[in-house]
């Protein structure tokens, strides 16, 4: 059966530490798997804008032995309205794997639906949870574990980013705060999924509105920009809510000592977080964004052939 990756809980407990395992391998000796040789081509579509995901991916899959060929949706006829089914049917037979970078959730779910290939989420408006793997591969290299972290995410809590954080955290044994202003809470079904994963890792998922609160003894702060890439009209009333959302050192003071600060990037310096927080010693930014590119690699050895990727990487 195909295997496709649409969401953080598409991976198992134990198939995220295998991802993950596999992404600190390749980080370590970067060409030493090449399941795309010949080369296969992966297609990397995109119906919004990148630069980590473009560039990460692109690398990641000449890494493993494979070609990329980026498309932009809107100069292809996706951007004319061709049905997504009709797209993959065409896709699956030129292509090893489909990544694509949307809006809709569903359109992610009909392409994985038609396609005989993998596909993978790379940012829907619901999730981004190839983010997360990058993000969880960072905090394991700092932290030396996940179970039992306490990981709080400020701001927009109805975004991508805090959806995949509750999803992907929970599947690692992590304990996550959504702090985020009322108007801005997670999507209900996603924090219930969460907190199901949750009762079987022994992490735990929770959104409240006191951004101190969450900050307080958490290992892992992270944070994004408030106002997500389609919500470009509401920016201007995307400021005064999330003001007491904003990282700053008074917040990394409040975390554990030693606590990690993650941003997914592009950064909004004197908005989400301060310049002297995203450039300073907790800052784990850059390692994050490198990071993009290793488990990204390890994910599409596992899509390509779960079995042969489960237990390559070095276990913990
Ligand atoms: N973090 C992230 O996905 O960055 P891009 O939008 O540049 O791909
Ligand atoms: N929440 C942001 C993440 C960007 C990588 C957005 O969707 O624009």
């Amino acid at each position: 059966m195909t295997r496709h990756f649409l969401r953080d809980d598409d991976l198992t407990p134990q198939e995220q530490t295998a991802v993950l395992d596999l992404a600190d391998a390749l980080k370590a000796d970067r060409f030493s798997r090449r399941p795309l040789e010949g080369p296969q081509t992966v297609a990397l579509v995109f119906d919004k804008p990148s630069t980590r995901t473009r560039v990460s991916f692109a690398v990641g899959v000449a890494d493993l032995g494979g070609s990329p060929l980026i498309i932009d949706a809107q100069g292809s006829q996706m951007g004319r309205g061709e049905p997504v089914a009709d797209t993959a049917r065409v896709l699956e037979r030129q292509v090893a794997a489909i990544v694509w970078r949307t809006f809709a959730q569903e359109g992610l779910e009909a392409m994985a639906e038609a396609a005989s290939v993998p596909v993978v989420n790379a940012l829907s408006d619901l999730f981004h949870p190839c983010q997360i793997l990058a993000d969880l591969q960072t905090v394991r290299e700092r932290k030396g574990r996940l179970a039992g972290l306490t990981l709080a995410y400020f701001g927009d809590g109805a975004n991508n980013m805090a959806h995949s954080y509750l999803l992907g955290g929970a599947t690692a044994g992590m304990h996550v705060r959504i702090a985020a202003p009322e108007g801005y809470r997670p999507d209900a079904d996603v924090l219930e999924r969460a907190r199901a994963i949750a009762a079987g890792t022994g992490g735990s998922a929770e959104v409240v509105t006191d951004a101190r609160k969450a900050a307080a003894g958490a290992d892992v702060l992270a944070t994004d920009a408030w106002t997500s890439m389609g919500q470009e009209a509401e920016a201007a009333d995307r400021v005064a809510p999330f003001l007491p959302f904003a990282v700053d050192d008074a917040l990394v003071a409040a975390a554990a000592p030693e606590a990690v600060v993650l941003h997914c990037l592009p950064a909004y310096r004197g908005q989400e977080i301060t310049a002297s927080v995203l450039d300073g010693p907790a800052s784990a930014v850059w390692d994050e964004a490198e990071n993009r590119r290793h488990a990204q690699k390890a994910l599409l050895c596992f899509l390509l052939d779960p079995g042969a990727a489960e237990g390559a990487g070095r276990r913990r």
